[in-house]
């Protein structure tokens, strides 16, 4: 693999492939900072009638549109296949089936067109996001260590996230050594949900009150339209690691107040004419909800927001970050982002990814490949997906 190291002086551009969970992802990233590309298929209509993603379904979406998708991404970045530097793929955590599409796929590339194949943690990805960001608008990288809270709706993490030695690859010209100063760093795991995400949370309590899938999206847009202080709910106890999260327990107090407030018929009804408008607008779904609905939609997602706000605080406090990183597709959550936009409280300056690089990208994907490129991290033709990987598993120099 040796020969791949040797052309950094040149710009790296590099095809990102995401298909961990519902979405067909392919971009080109160009030295780590400039999005040339950036595809997303999304698979909305094939999961919204069974009101969330079913797996066997999303896999079979990833087989009919990889190839199509990563297509437009190369020609949407003005390339032909042979300008790439290299093939990063999502290999976890994730649907396995899903995440075997997207592997299957890059390895094929990567094989054809004798490329080497960059292996990236789809959750190490959204912290890349961050990063991102900041560099596409031309702002200075941010300080570490920096507290990460990764919320989406397979997982709800906060990290640790410690600067390692920056690294510096030997390059032919000099002159060239600042443009890859590229930050490395490494994610220790220092709070985690113990049962539902966040995001899986939202999804849950938007299906039981007949929203439908996906449920973040719709219980952000309708809940400034609700009281957020109709409905307390108590804050879940942690016991053993208080940077824990549970977001169990807020479902099903959900639940019991849609059972005891004579909720069912507004929701059996509203589910039904969801079924036949899954593309309703804002207006259409208030016009399909009562007050009541409104304000317990509002007091669930100030409740959660609440809870993520004050878990960030507490844990900048405890570690002593210089930053805060917010991404995830929960990140793209309007309360969430003006909650936290304060510093959660902490002074701490807080960064977010822009929306669409906050839910599942593959912009993300091959922005967190380009420390592996560098160090020529590159992975085997036998590397396999693994559903349940966690953070800090693939890290460089692990
Ligand atoms: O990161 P992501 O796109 O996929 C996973 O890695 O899981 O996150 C998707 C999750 C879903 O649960 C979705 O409901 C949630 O993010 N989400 C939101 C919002 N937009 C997406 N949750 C709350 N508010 C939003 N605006
Ligand atoms: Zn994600």
């Amino acid at each position: 693999m040796a020969q791949f190291a040797d052309s950094h002086d040149k710009p790296v551009r590099i095809l990102g492939i995401e298909s961990s969970c519902d979405e067909t992802a392919a971009a080109v990233v160009e030295d780590g900072r400039r999005v040339l590309s950036s595809i997303v298929a999304s698979q909305y209509s094939t999961h919204g009638k069974y009101e969330g993603v079913v797996p066997e379904l999303a896999s079979r979406e990833h087989v009919r549109n990889i190839v199509p998708v990563v297509r437009q991404a190369i020609e949407q970045a003005g390339m032909v296949y042979t300008d790439l530097d290299a093939i990063a793929v999502t290999v976890g955590p994730g649907l396995a089936g899903a995440l075997l599409v997207g592997l299957t796929y890059a390895k094929s590339l990567a094989l054809a067109l004798e490329k080497p194949l960059i292996a990236v943690n789809h959750l190490e990805g959204h912290i890349h996001a961050v990063l991102l960001e900041e560099r596409l608008g031309g702002r200075p990288e941010p300080e570490f260590p920096a507290l990460s809270l990764v919320v989406s709706g397979g997982h709800t993490l906060l990290a640790l996230t410690e600067l390692r030695p920056k690294l510096r690859p030997k390059l032919r010209d000099d002159s060239q050594q600042n443009r890859w100063r590229v930050p490395v760093f490494s994610n220790r795991i220092i709070g985690r949900t113990r049962d539902d995400a966040a995001g899986e949370a939202f999804d849950k309590v938007a299906k039981l009150l007949g929203y439908g899938y996906p449920g973040g999206p719709v219980i952000d847009h309708i809940a400034p339209h609700g009281n957020p202080e109709a409905v307390e709910f108590t804050k879940p106890k942690m016991k053993g690691n208080a940077l824990d999260f549970s977001f169990s327990g807020i479902k099903t107090a959900v639940l019991r107040y849609v059972q005891s407030h004579d909720l069912e018929a507004e929701i059996i009804a509203r589910r039904a004419w969801r079924m036949q408008n899954p593309k309703a607008g804002k207006e259409e779904l208030l016009a399909h909800s009562s007050q009541r609905t409104l304000d317990l939609a509002a007091s669930f997602r100030a409740a959660v927001v609440e809870d993520l706000v004050e878990h960030c605080r507490d844990a900048a406090e405890r570690e002593g970050v210089n930053s805060i990183f917010v991404t995830g597709g929960v990140a793209a959550n309007a309360l969430l982002r003006e909650r936290m936009s304060k510093g959660a409280g902490s002074g701490l300056p807080v960064y977010f990814p822009r929306l669409g690089l906050s839910t599942d990208n593959a912009a993300m994907i091959a922005a967190a490949a380009l420390p592996k490129f560098l160090a020529s991290q590159f992975a085997g033709f036998d590397v396999s997906a693994d559903a349940s990987l966690a953070l800090g598993d693939s890290e460089a120099g692990k």
